[in-house]
Protein backbone atom coordinates (compact mmCIF):
# COMPACT_ATOMS: atom_id res chain seq x y z
CA UNK A 1 0.00 0.00 0.00
CA UNK A 2 2.09 2.72 -1.73
CA UNK A 3 -0.09 5.61 -0.58
CA UNK A 4 0.77 5.79 3.26
CA UNK A 5 3.87 2.96 3.87
CA UNK A 6 7.22 4.92 3.46
CA UNK A 7 8.25 8.25 5.84
CA UNK A 8 8.20 10.50 2.58
CA UNK A 9 4.74 10.36 2.94
CA UNK A 10 4.81 11.79 6.25
CA UNK A 11 7.74 13.91 6.72
CA UNK A 12 9.50 16.62 5.98
CA UNK A 13 12.46 16.26 3.83
CA UNK A 14 14.49 18.80 6.40
CA UNK A 15 13.61 16.17 9.46
CA UNK A 16 14.08 12.82 7.60
CA UNK A 17 16.28 12.25 11.01
CA UNK A 18 15.07 9.09 12.55
CA UNK A 19 13.56 11.12 15.44
CA UNK A 20 10.03 10.40 14.76
CA UNK A 21 8.96 7.38 16.47
CA UNK A 22 6.84 5.33 15.33
CA UNK A 23 4.56 4.69 18.13
CA UNK A 24 1.49 2.99 17.67
CA UNK A 25 -1.36 5.18 19.29
CA UNK A 26 -2.80 3.81 22.48
CA UNK A 27 -5.41 5.65 24.81
CA UNK A 28 -2.93 4.67 27.76
CA UNK A 29 -0.20 6.38 26.08
CA UNK A 30 -2.45 9.71 25.05
CA UNK A 31 -3.52 9.99 28.64
CA UNK A 32 0.09 10.18 30.65
CA UNK A 33 1.61 12.00 27.42
CA UNK A 34 -0.66 14.91 27.89
CA UNK A 35 -0.18 15.01 31.69
CA UNK A 36 3.38 15.37 31.33
CA UNK A 37 3.46 18.89 29.53
CA UNK A 38 0.72 19.94 31.21
CA UNK A 39 1.19 22.31 34.35
CA UNK A 40 0.10 20.99 37.85
CA UNK A 41 -3.65 21.30 38.42
CA UNK A 42 -4.71 21.48 34.92
CA UNK A 43 -2.50 18.16 34.15
CA UNK A 44 -4.93 16.30 37.01
CA UNK A 45 -7.62 17.92 35.31
CA UNK A 46 -7.01 16.73 31.72
CA UNK A 47 -5.65 13.41 32.67
CA UNK A 48 -9.21 13.24 34.69
CA UNK A 49 -11.54 14.41 31.75
CA UNK A 50 -9.94 12.40 28.86
CA UNK A 51 -11.27 9.65 31.10
CA UNK A 52 -15.07 10.96 32.59
CA UNK A 53 -17.76 8.28 32.66
CA UNK A 54 -20.79 10.17 32.39
CA UNK A 55 -19.77 13.37 34.60
CA UNK A 56 -19.97 17.05 33.40
CA UNK A 57 -17.75 19.81 33.43
CA UNK A 58 -18.08 21.97 36.84
CA UNK A 59 -16.90 25.79 36.52
CA UNK A 60 -13.06 27.10 35.98
CA UNK A 61 -10.98 28.00 38.71
CA UNK A 62 -9.54 31.16 38.03
CA UNK A 63 -6.62 30.27 40.74
CA UNK A 64 -6.10 27.96 38.45
CA UNK A 65 -5.36 29.50 35.59
CA UNK A 66 -3.02 32.47 36.63
CA UNK A 67 0.44 29.96 36.10
CA UNK A 68 -0.96 29.20 32.19
CA UNK A 69 0.63 31.08 29.88
CA UNK A 70 -1.52 34.58 28.09
CA UNK A 71 -2.60 33.03 24.71
CA UNK A 72 -1.60 34.66 21.27
CA UNK A 73 -3.37 35.64 18.21
CA UNK A 74 -1.77 35.22 14.84
CA UNK A 75 -0.49 39.12 13.80
CA UNK A 76 -2.60 40.56 11.59
CA UNK A 77 -1.62 41.03 7.93
CA UNK A 78 -3.87 44.33 6.59
CA UNK A 79 -4.52 43.78 2.56
CA UNK A 80 -7.10 46.39 2.93
CA UNK A 81 -5.41 49.43 2.77
CA UNK A 82 -3.46 48.55 -0.42
CA UNK A 83 -5.16 45.65 -1.52
CA UNK A 84 -2.17 43.71 -1.34
CA UNK A 85 -0.71 40.68 0.52
CA UNK A 86 2.06 38.23 0.56
CA UNK A 87 2.62 35.46 2.14
CA UNK A 88 6.70 33.06 2.65
CA UNK A 89 5.36 29.63 3.35
CA UNK A 90 9.48 28.81 4.80
CA UNK A 91 10.76 26.19 7.67
CA UNK A 92 11.43 26.89 11.47
CA UNK A 93 11.02 25.41 14.89
CA UNK A 94 7.87 26.30 17.09
CA UNK A 95 7.83 25.81 20.67
CA UNK A 96 3.96 24.46 21.29
CA UNK A 97 4.76 24.32 25.02
CA UNK A 98 5.80 20.75 25.63
CA UNK A 99 9.17 22.01 26.75
CA UNK A 100 11.22 21.56 23.66
CA UNK A 101 11.28 22.60 19.95
CA UNK A 102 9.33 20.66 16.92
CA UNK A 103 10.32 21.35 13.62
CA UNK A 104 7.70 22.94 11.52
CA UNK A 105 6.29 25.13 8.82
CA UNK A 106 4.60 28.37 8.55
CA UNK A 107 4.06 31.20 6.32
CA UNK A 108 6.07 34.60 7.76
CA UNK A 109 6.81 32.40 10.72
CA UNK A 110 7.58 29.25 12.38
CA UNK A 111 4.09 27.93 12.92
CA UNK A 112 0.70 28.99 10.82
CA UNK A 113 0.41 32.35 8.95
CA UNK A 114 -0.76 35.67 9.58
CA UNK A 115 -4.59 36.25 10.13
CA UNK A 116 -4.93 38.03 6.69
CA UNK A 117 -7.74 41.10 6.48
CA UNK A 118 -9.38 41.77 3.15
CA UNK A 119 -12.23 43.31 1.79
CA UNK A 120 -14.02 43.48 -1.23
CA UNK A 121 -12.36 43.85 -4.86
CA UNK A 122 -9.20 43.25 -6.10
CA UNK A 123 -6.50 41.97 -4.21
CA UNK A 124 -3.46 41.34 -5.51
CA UNK A 125 -1.39 38.11 -3.17
CA UNK A 126 2.01 36.70 -4.08
CA UNK A 127 2.96 33.12 -2.31
CA UNK A 128 6.63 32.38 -1.93
CA UNK A 129 7.71 28.99 -1.44
CA UNK A 130 10.65 28.58 0.49
CA UNK A 131 10.61 24.84 1.42
CA UNK A 132 11.95 22.43 -0.22
CA UNK A 133 9.14 20.90 -1.56
CA UNK A 134 5.80 21.86 -3.83
CA UNK A 135 2.73 23.66 -1.76
CA UNK A 136 0.04 25.14 -3.55
CA UNK A 137 -2.00 27.53 -1.45
CA UNK A 138 -6.03 27.55 -1.49
CA UNK A 139 -8.40 30.12 -0.34
CA UNK A 140 -11.07 27.88 1.69
CA UNK A 141 -14.15 30.02 1.84
CA UNK A 142 -13.33 32.19 -1.38
CA UNK A 143 -15.93 32.22 -3.75
CA UNK A 144 -12.78 32.95 -6.76
CA UNK A 145 -12.51 31.70 -10.26
CA UNK A 146 -10.46 28.15 -10.47
CA UNK A 147 -7.42 30.24 -11.76
CA UNK A 148 -7.30 31.92 -8.54
CA UNK A 149 -8.40 28.96 -5.90
CA UNK A 150 -5.09 27.49 -5.51
CA UNK A 151 -6.03 23.97 -5.48
CA UNK A 152 -3.39 21.11 -6.78
CA UNK A 153 -3.13 21.84 -9.62
CA UNK A 154 -1.39 25.49 -8.77
CA UNK A 155 1.94 23.94 -7.52
CA UNK A 156 4.79 26.31 -6.27
CA UNK A 157 8.12 24.78 -6.92
CA UNK A 158 10.75 25.30 -4.44
CA UNK A 159 12.46 28.52 -4.67
CA UNK A 160 8.99 29.86 -6.98
CA UNK A 161 6.34 32.40 -6.52
CA UNK A 162 2.49 32.88 -7.14
CA UNK A 163 1.12 35.73 -8.08
CA UNK A 164 -2.61 35.77 -8.50
CA UNK A 165 -5.12 38.50 -8.35
CA UNK A 166 -8.45 37.60 -6.26
CA UNK A 167 -11.61 39.29 -6.99
CA UNK A 168 -13.33 39.29 -4.05
CA UNK A 169 -16.82 39.69 -3.68
CA UNK A 170 -18.84 38.03 -1.17
CA UNK A 171 -20.32 39.01 1.96
CA UNK A 172 -17.55 39.71 5.34
CA UNK A 173 -16.81 36.30 6.86
CA UNK A 174 -14.27 34.55 8.55
CA UNK A 175 -12.31 32.07 6.14
CA UNK A 176 -8.62 30.54 6.00
CA UNK A 177 -6.07 29.03 3.72
CA UNK A 178 -4.34 26.56 3.79
CA UNK A 179 -1.73 24.14 1.52
CA UNK A 180 -3.69 22.11 -1.06
CA UNK A 181 -0.98 19.72 -2.46
CA UNK A 182 -1.77 17.08 -4.34
CA UNK A 183 -1.34 13.88 -2.12
CA UNK A 184 0.85 16.16 0.73
CA UNK A 185 -2.18 18.35 1.85
CA UNK A 186 -2.60 16.39 5.67
CA UNK A 187 1.49 16.72 6.38
CA UNK A 188 1.88 19.70 5.30
CA UNK A 189 -1.11 21.67 6.94
CA UNK A 190 -0.31 18.97 10.04
CA UNK A 191 3.29 20.98 10.24
CA UNK A 192 1.63 24.56 9.85
CA UNK A 193 1.01 25.56 6.69
CA UNK A 194 -2.34 27.29 7.27
CA UNK A 195 -3.78 30.74 8.19
CA UNK A 196 -7.01 32.68 8.95
CA UNK A 197 -8.55 35.15 6.79
CA UNK A 198 -10.86 37.89 7.74
CA UNK A 199 -13.40 39.55 4.79
CA UNK A 200 -14.70 42.50 6.22
CA UNK A 201 -16.49 45.44 4.93
CA UNK A 202 -15.43 48.13 7.74
CA UNK A 203 -19.29 47.76 9.31
CA UNK A 204 -18.62 45.77 12.66
CA UNK A 205 -19.54 48.76 14.85
CA UNK A 206 -22.41 49.87 13.28
CA UNK A 207 -23.51 45.91 13.64
CA UNK A 208 -22.91 46.03 17.48
CA UNK A 209 -20.14 43.60 16.91
CA UNK A 210 -16.51 43.16 18.85
CA UNK A 211 -14.36 43.82 16.71
CA UNK A 212 -10.99 44.97 18.19
CA UNK A 213 -8.56 42.26 16.49
CA UNK A 214 -7.35 39.62 19.91
CA UNK A 215 -8.60 42.14 22.36
CA UNK A 216 -12.55 41.34 22.15
CA UNK A 217 -12.85 39.57 18.50
CA UNK A 218 -10.54 36.57 19.01
CA UNK A 219 -8.89 34.26 15.74
CA UNK A 220 -8.91 31.17 17.29
CA UNK A 221 -7.66 28.04 15.29
CA UNK A 222 -7.97 24.73 16.79
CA UNK A 223 -5.90 22.31 16.07
CA UNK A 224 -4.88 18.60 17.95
CA UNK A 225 -1.87 17.25 17.64
CA UNK A 226 0.54 14.74 18.57
CA UNK A 227 3.85 14.41 20.25
CA UNK A 228 6.30 12.18 20.81
CA UNK A 229 8.04 10.89 23.97
CA UNK A 230 10.57 12.99 23.58
CA UNK A 231 7.76 15.93 23.25
CA UNK A 232 7.75 17.00 19.61
CA UNK A 233 5.69 17.33 17.20
CA UNK A 234 4.96 13.69 15.03
CA UNK A 235 2.94 12.81 12.09
CA UNK A 236 3.77 8.83 12.95
CA UNK A 237 0.68 8.00 10.62
CA UNK A 238 -0.12 4.65 11.35
CA UNK A 239 -3.42 2.46 9.48
CA UNK A 240 -5.78 3.10 12.11
CA UNK A 241 -4.76 6.69 11.56
CA UNK A 242 -4.86 6.82 8.10
CA UNK A 243 -8.51 5.02 8.13
CA UNK A 244 -10.36 7.28 10.96
CA UNK A 245 -8.03 10.44 10.00
CA UNK A 246 -5.18 11.37 11.87
CA UNK A 247 -5.75 12.97 15.83
CA UNK A 248 -3.51 13.99 18.27
CA UNK A 249 -3.79 13.98 22.52
CA UNK A 250 -3.19 17.32 22.86
CA UNK A 251 -5.27 20.52 21.43
CA UNK A 252 -3.17 23.42 20.26
CA UNK A 253 -4.91 26.95 20.01
CA UNK A 254 -3.44 29.11 17.79
CA UNK A 255 -0.37 26.78 17.69
CA UNK A 256 0.18 26.45 21.82
CA UNK A 257 -0.82 23.86 24.61
CA UNK A 258 -3.14 24.73 27.25
CA UNK A 259 -2.81 28.73 27.50
CA UNK A 260 -5.02 31.07 28.52
CA UNK A 261 -7.16 33.97 26.34
CA UNK A 262 -8.13 37.21 28.23
CA UNK A 263 -11.16 39.26 27.32
CA UNK A 264 -12.80 42.29 28.83
CA UNK A 265 -16.11 42.19 31.13
CA UNK A 266 -18.53 42.73 28.12
CA UNK A 267 -18.94 40.48 24.95
CA UNK A 268 -16.43 39.05 23.39
CA UNK A 269 -16.39 37.28 19.80
CA UNK A 270 -14.93 34.29 18.97
CA UNK A 271 -13.94 33.58 15.15
CA UNK A 272 -13.69 29.60 15.69
CA UNK A 273 -11.67 27.56 12.87
CA UNK A 274 -11.53 23.96 13.10
CA UNK A 275 -8.11 23.69 11.35
CA UNK A 276 -7.38 19.79 12.43
CA UNK A 277 -6.63 17.50 10.23
CA UNK A 278 -9.22 15.00 11.27
CA UNK A 279 -10.64 15.88 14.88
CA UNK A 280 -14.29 16.95 15.34
CA UNK A 281 -15.05 19.03 17.96
CA UNK A 282 -18.34 18.75 19.49
CA UNK A 283 -18.16 22.22 21.69
CA UNK A 284 -19.42 23.72 24.79
CA UNK A 285 -19.16 25.56 28.04
CA UNK A 286 -18.56 24.18 31.05
CA UNK A 287 -20.66 26.48 32.99
CA UNK A 288 -23.41 25.93 30.95
CA UNK A 289 -23.75 29.59 29.33
CA UNK A 290 -25.08 29.92 25.66
CA UNK A 291 -23.11 30.61 22.94
CA UNK A 292 -24.42 32.88 20.02
CA UNK A 293 -24.14 32.05 16.77
CA UNK A 294 -23.41 34.93 14.37
CA UNK A 295 -21.63 33.58 11.36
CA UNK A 296 -21.21 30.11 9.72
CA UNK A 297 -18.74 29.73 7.20
CA UNK A 298 -20.40 31.93 4.51
CA UNK A 299 -21.05 35.22 6.91
CA UNK A 300 -23.46 36.84 9.51
CA UNK A 301 -27.13 35.00 9.73
CA UNK A 302 -29.84 37.13 9.92
CA UNK A 303 -30.60 37.31 13.91
CA UNK A 304 -27.90 35.42 16.47
CA UNK A 305 -28.78 31.99 17.41
CA UNK A 306 -28.41 30.70 20.71
CA UNK A 307 -26.67 27.50 20.91
CA UNK A 308 -25.39 25.05 24.11
CA UNK A 309 -23.19 23.53 21.74
CA UNK A 310 -21.77 23.77 18.41
CA UNK A 311 -20.29 20.90 16.03
CA UNK A 312 -17.12 21.88 14.55
CA UNK A 313 -15.49 19.45 11.77
CA UNK A 314 -12.24 20.10 9.80
CA UNK A 315 -12.68 22.93 7.97
CA UNK A 316 -15.62 24.79 9.52
CA UNK A 317 -15.76 28.07 10.64
CA UNK A 318 -18.46 29.51 13.90
CA UNK A 319 -18.15 33.03 15.04
CA UNK A 320 -19.79 33.27 18.17
CA UNK A 321 -20.37 35.55 21.15
CA UNK A 322 -19.79 34.82 24.51
CA UNK A 323 -21.42 37.39 27.00
CA UNK A 324 -18.35 37.95 30.33
CA UNK A 325 -20.19 40.60 32.15
CA UNK A 326 -20.19 38.48 35.13
CA UNK A 327 -16.67 39.00 35.10
CA UNK A 328 -16.51 34.70 35.56
CA UNK A 329 -13.64 32.85 33.53
CA UNK A 330 -14.68 29.90 31.21
CA UNK A 331 -13.30 26.85 29.49
CA UNK A 332 -14.38 25.30 26.54
CA UNK A 333 -14.57 21.96 26.11
CA UNK A 334 -14.93 19.94 24.14
CA UNK A 335 -16.67 15.84 23.49
CA UNK A 336 -14.77 12.91 22.06
CA UNK A 337 -14.25 12.73 18.11
CA UNK A 338 -16.96 10.82 17.30
CA UNK A 339 -15.07 9.23 14.68
CA UNK A 340 -12.56 8.25 17.02
CA UNK A 341 -12.88 5.09 19.41
CA UNK A 342 -15.71 2.57 19.89
CA UNK A 343 -18.58 4.76 18.11
CA UNK A 344 -15.89 5.50 14.91
CA UNK A 345 -16.54 2.08 12.98
CA UNK A 346 -20.32 1.59 14.02
CA UNK A 347 -22.23 4.47 13.80
CA UNK A 348 -25.33 2.73 14.45
CA UNK A 349 -24.16 2.28 18.13
CA UNK A 350 -23.45 5.51 18.85
CA UNK A 351 -26.56 6.14 21.26
CA UNK A 352 -25.20 3.56 23.24
CA UNK A 353 -21.98 4.86 23.30
CA UNK A 354 -22.84 8.63 24.35
CA UNK A 355 -24.75 7.20 27.42
CA UNK A 356 -21.93 4.95 29.11
CA UNK A 357 -18.99 6.97 27.60
CA UNK A 358 -19.58 10.62 27.68
CA UNK A 359 -16.25 11.68 27.43
CA UNK A 360 -14.44 15.27 27.40
CA UNK A 361 -11.56 16.97 27.59
CA UNK A 362 -11.03 21.05 28.12
CA UNK A 363 -9.93 23.23 24.83
CA UNK A 364 -9.16 26.77 25.96
CA UNK A 365 -10.18 28.71 29.03
CA UNK A 366 -11.04 32.56 28.50
CA UNK A 367 -10.45 34.55 31.88
CA UNK A 368 -11.82 38.09 32.22
CA UNK A 369 -9.49 41.29 32.48
CA UNK A 370 -11.39 44.03 33.85
CA UNK A 371 -8.59 46.51 33.00
CA UNK A 372 -9.50 46.22 29.20
CA UNK A 373 -12.17 48.74 28.20
CA UNK A 374 -15.58 46.70 27.25
CA UNK A 375 -16.92 48.48 24.33
CA UNK A 376 -19.55 45.81 23.41
CA UNK A 377 -21.81 45.05 26.55
CA UNK A 378 -25.19 43.72 24.78
CA UNK A 379 -25.67 41.00 21.93
CA UNK A 380 -27.39 42.30 18.76
CA UNK A 381 -30.69 41.59 17.67
CA UNK A 382 -29.91 41.58 14.45
CA UNK A 383 -27.53 41.25 11.97
CA UNK A 384 -27.83 41.89 7.92
CA UNK A 385 -26.75 38.36 7.30
CA UNK A 386 -28.61 37.74 4.06
CA UNK A 387 -31.09 34.84 3.88
CA UNK A 388 -29.93 31.15 2.20
CA UNK A 389 -32.96 30.58 0.82
CA UNK A 390 -32.08 30.97 -2.84
CA UNK A 391 -34.55 31.76 -4.86
CA UNK A 392 -33.05 30.13 -8.30
CA UNK A 393 -34.79 27.10 -9.53
CA UNK A 394 -32.60 24.43 -9.40
CA UNK A 395 -31.51 22.49 -12.37
CA UNK A 396 -30.08 18.87 -12.21
CA UNK A 397 -29.07 16.67 -8.89
CA UNK A 398 -25.85 14.86 -8.05
CA UNK A 399 -25.60 12.26 -5.66
CA UNK A 400 -22.34 11.87 -4.19
CA UNK A 401 -21.02 8.77 -1.74
CA UNK A 402 -18.61 9.30 0.19
CA UNK A 403 -16.78 5.68 0.52
CA UNK A 404 -14.57 3.78 2.36
CA UNK A 405 -15.12 0.41 4.18
CA UNK A 406 -13.39 -2.59 5.68
CA UNK A 407 -14.92 -4.57 2.63
CA UNK A 408 -12.81 -2.19 0.65
CA UNK A 409 -9.75 -2.49 2.58
CA UNK A 410 -9.67 -5.80 2.62
CA UNK A 411 -9.74 -6.06 -0.81
CA UNK A 412 -7.98 -3.22 -1.82
CA UNK A 413 -4.50 -5.43 -1.18
CA UNK A 414 -5.56 -7.41 -4.35
CA UNK A 415 -7.82 -5.50 -6.74
CA UNK A 416 -8.11 -2.16 -8.08
CA UNK A 417 -11.33 -0.98 -5.53
CA UNK A 418 -9.75 2.39 -3.67
CA UNK A 419 -9.76 2.71 0.15
CA UNK A 420 -11.29 5.99 -0.08
CA UNK A 421 -13.65 7.33 -3.15
CA UNK A 422 -16.17 9.38 -3.86
CA UNK A 423 -19.10 7.57 -6.19
CA UNK A 424 -16.44 4.48 -6.13
CA UNK A 425 -13.83 6.66 -7.74
CA UNK A 426 -10.93 7.81 -6.52
CA UNK A 427 -9.52 10.70 -6.93
CA UNK A 428 -7.43 11.50 -10.45
CA UNK A 429 -5.29 14.54 -10.98
CA UNK A 430 -5.88 14.30 -14.47
CA UNK A 431 -9.48 13.24 -14.78
CA UNK A 432 -12.29 15.44 -14.80
CA UNK A 433 -15.40 14.33 -12.62
CA UNK A 434 -18.35 16.26 -14.27
CA UNK A 435 -18.79 20.11 -15.54
CA UNK A 436 -21.22 22.68 -14.01
CA UNK A 437 -22.95 25.06 -16.30
CA UNK A 438 -22.06 28.47 -14.62
CA UNK A 439 -25.22 30.29 -13.57
CA UNK A 440 -26.65 27.09 -12.44
CA UNK A 441 -28.26 25.85 -9.48
CA UNK A 442 -27.75 22.13 -8.59
CA UNK A 443 -29.06 20.10 -5.25
CA UNK A 444 -26.37 17.85 -4.08
CA UNK A 445 -27.31 14.93 -2.13
CA UNK A 446 -24.24 13.47 -0.15
CA UNK A 447 -23.99 10.45 1.74
CA UNK A 448 -21.20 9.14 4.03
CA UNK A 449 -19.85 5.51 4.52
CA UNK A 450 -18.63 4.26 7.73
CA UNK A 451 -17.66 7.51 9.30
CA UNK A 452 -18.81 10.85 9.28
CA UNK A 453 -17.05 12.84 6.70
CA UNK A 454 -16.80 16.74 6.43
CA UNK A 455 -17.64 17.84 3.02
CA UNK A 456 -16.84 20.94 1.27
CA UNK A 457 -16.83 22.21 -2.68
CA UNK A 458 -14.56 24.93 -4.01
CA UNK A 459 -15.80 28.12 -5.74
CA UNK A 460 -19.56 27.70 -4.10
CA UNK A 461 -21.29 27.93 -1.18
CA UNK A 462 -24.50 26.25 -0.37
CA UNK A 463 -27.94 25.96 1.53
CA UNK A 464 -28.12 22.89 3.91
CA UNK A 465 -31.66 21.91 3.05
CA UNK A 466 -31.61 19.06 5.09
CA UNK A 467 -29.65 16.47 7.38
CA UNK A 468 -31.00 13.22 7.52
CA UNK A 469 -33.81 14.24 6.02
CA UNK A 470 -35.37 16.48 8.57
CA UNK A 471 -33.94 20.02 9.59
CA UNK A 472 -30.47 20.80 9.41
CA UNK A 473 -28.14 20.96 13.03
CA UNK A 474 -29.39 24.86 14.23
CA UNK A 475 -25.43 25.62 13.55
CA UNK A 476 -26.10 24.69 9.58
CA UNK A 477 -28.55 27.63 9.61
CA UNK A 478 -26.82 29.82 7.25
CA UNK A 479 -24.48 29.64 4.07
CA UNK A 480 -21.72 26.78 4.56
CA UNK A 481 -19.07 25.65 2.52
CA UNK A 482 -18.16 22.59 4.39
CA UNK A 483 -20.32 20.49 6.15
CA UNK A 484 -19.92 17.40 8.01
CA UNK A 485 -22.11 14.40 6.68
CA UNK A 486 -23.18 11.71 9.08
CA UNK A 487 -25.52 9.73 7.27
CA UNK A 488 -26.65 11.96 4.48
CA UNK A 489 -26.94 15.68 3.39
CA UNK A 490 -29.05 17.61 0.74
CA UNK A 491 -27.19 20.87 -0.45
CA UNK A 492 -28.27 23.81 -2.62
CA UNK A 493 -25.74 25.66 -4.53
CA UNK A 494 -25.37 28.33 -7.34
CA UNK A 495 -22.13 28.00 -9.85
CA UNK A 496 -20.94 31.89 -10.60
CA UNK A 497 -17.39 31.53 -10.74
CA UNK A 498 -15.42 29.88 -13.86
CA UNK A 499 -12.93 27.00 -13.62
CA UNK A 500 -11.99 26.13 -17.10
CA UNK A 501 -11.09 22.10 -17.41
CA UNK A 502 -7.35 22.27 -16.16
CA UNK A 503 -8.20 24.21 -13.28
CA UNK A 504 -11.35 22.97 -11.74
CA UNK A 505 -12.51 23.01 -8.49
CA UNK A 506 -12.50 20.62 -5.56
CA UNK A 507 -14.83 18.65 -3.77
CA UNK A 508 -13.53 16.32 -0.96
CA UNK A 509 -13.42 15.18 2.60
CA UNK A 510 -11.84 17.62 4.70
CA UNK A 511 -10.50 14.94 6.64
CA UNK A 512 -7.00 15.54 5.12
CA UNK A 513 -5.91 11.77 5.24
CA UNK A 514 -8.93 10.81 3.83
CA UNK A 515 -8.81 14.34 1.07
CA UNK A 516 -4.92 12.63 0.25
CA UNK A 517 -6.02 9.49 -0.41
CA UNK A 518 -8.77 9.81 -2.96
CA UNK A 519 -12.07 10.87 -1.35
CA UNK A 520 -11.86 14.00 -3.65
CA UNK A 521 -13.32 14.61 -7.03
CA UNK A 522 -13.33 18.16 -9.32
CA UNK A 523 -15.13 19.64 -11.26
CA UNK A 524 -15.51 22.83 -14.25
CA UNK A 525 -17.69 25.58 -14.11
CA UNK A 526 -18.46 26.75 -17.88
CU1 LIG B 1 -9.97 23.62 2.88
CU2 LIG B 1 -10.11 21.84 -0.70
O1 LIG B 1 -10.00 22.69 1.09
CU1 LIG C 1 -11.77 25.13 -0.16
CU1 LIG D 1 -13.60 11.39 5.23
Amino acid sequence: MSFWAGKQENTFEHERDGSLNSVVWSREKMISRRSLFLSGTVAAMTAGTAIWVGNRPGKTNELALASRPRLSYPPLLDATRNSEFKLRAKYGTHAFGTGVESSTAGFDQSYLGPTVLLKQGETRARVENALNEDISVHWHGLMVSGDQDGGPHQPIAPGDSWSVDLNVNQQPSTLWYHSHSHRRTAVQVYHGLAGMMILTDGMDGERGLPNSYGTDDLALVFQDRRFGSDGKLSYDLGMMDLMHGFTGEVVTVNGQIDAVAMVPKGIARLRLLNGSNARIYELFIDDGRPMQLIATDGGYVPNPIELNGLTLSPGERAEVLIDFSDGNPITIYSRDDPNQGPAGMMGRVRGLYDTLFISSFPILSIAVDDRIPARVTKIPDELDGNSIVQDRESGRTRSLTLNMGMRRMMRSGQSEIPLFAINNKAYEIDKLNFSVPIGSTERWFIRSEMLSHPFHVHGTRFQVVSENGSDPRPEYAGWKDTVLVSGSVELKMSFDKPARPDKPFMFHCHILEHEDNGMMGQFSVG
